[in-house]
């Protein structure tokens, strides 16, 4: 595991270390990981040669989806756990796609400023404190290129009641506090605060864990 600040500590994939052999499996059955995954594909519009990175790619489904949705791509998926990256590389192998996985904070990035295409991002931005989230979308800004696109998929403002009731499940896996923040709506503000133009929330999905949000931003370019 990758050195961090004390004060903030590391949410893995399912909120346990010991269940990070489970996330595909409980992801997979119970998010419609699969509509709302497209559907960030769809809105991010890879187009060849670009660069793209995955932010906290965790098994890397969506960096292999992207790759085998837009070949031409280079895809970059970083995260902070080893464990989870191993698990992402053999699943890009045995997809029989090239995909490159990096082990790295969302806040202190391994990558020169104004390098990537797109960032994309899903059921990440919720594991992070206020502080960690506003670092990270700072690193964001600082690695796209000028006119660049951000695209993000997590846990939102709940659409009506039985979503908000839903989400307790995942403030109980990954804290109160850092998911806060998504169910406030913060995100949208987040990504502004940290220069970024154009910031909507494009479309929602409900689920048995609450309302999933997708989100666009740009760098002005
Ligand atoms: C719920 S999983 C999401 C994985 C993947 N993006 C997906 O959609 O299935 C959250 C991921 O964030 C990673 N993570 C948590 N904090 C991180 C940080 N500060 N920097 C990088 N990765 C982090 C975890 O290791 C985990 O793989």
């Amino acid at each position: 595991m990758m050195q961090q600040p004390p004060e903030s500590k590391y949410v893995p994939a399912l909120g346990f270390h010991w269940l990070t052999p489970y996330y595909d499996a409980v992801v997979g059955t119970t998010t419609r990981e699969r509509s709302f995954k497209q559907a960030l594909i769809k809105q991010a519009c890879f187009e060849p040669g670009q660069r793209v990175l995955d932010l906290a790619c965790g098994t890397g489904t969506l960096a292999i989806w992207i790759k085998q949705h837009q070949p031409q791509v280079a895809v970059t998926g970083v995260d902070g756990d080893s464990a989870i990256l191993s698990l992402a590389s053999r699943k890009a192998q045995k997809a029989d796609v090239s995909v490159q996985f990096d082990q790295a904070l969302s806040y202190s990035l391994p990558y020169p400023a104004a390098y990537f295409d797109r960032v994309v991002s899903s059921l990440f931005f919720h594991h992070l404190s206020w502080e960690h989230k506003q670092r990270t979308a700072l690193e964001l800004f600082r690695v796209l290129k000028p006119g660049a696109q951000l695209h993000v998929a997590d846990w939102g403002r709940p659409t009506h009641a039985l979503m908000r009731g839903l989400f307790l499940l995942i403030q109980l896996l990954d804290g109160f506090k850092n998911t806060q923040d998504n169910v406030s709506g913060k995100l949208v503000t987040l990504f502004e605060q940290a220069g970024f133009v154009e910031v909507s929330q494009r479309q929602t999905f409900n689920t048995i864990y609450g309302t999933m949000a997708l989100y666009s931003a740009v760098k002005p370019g």
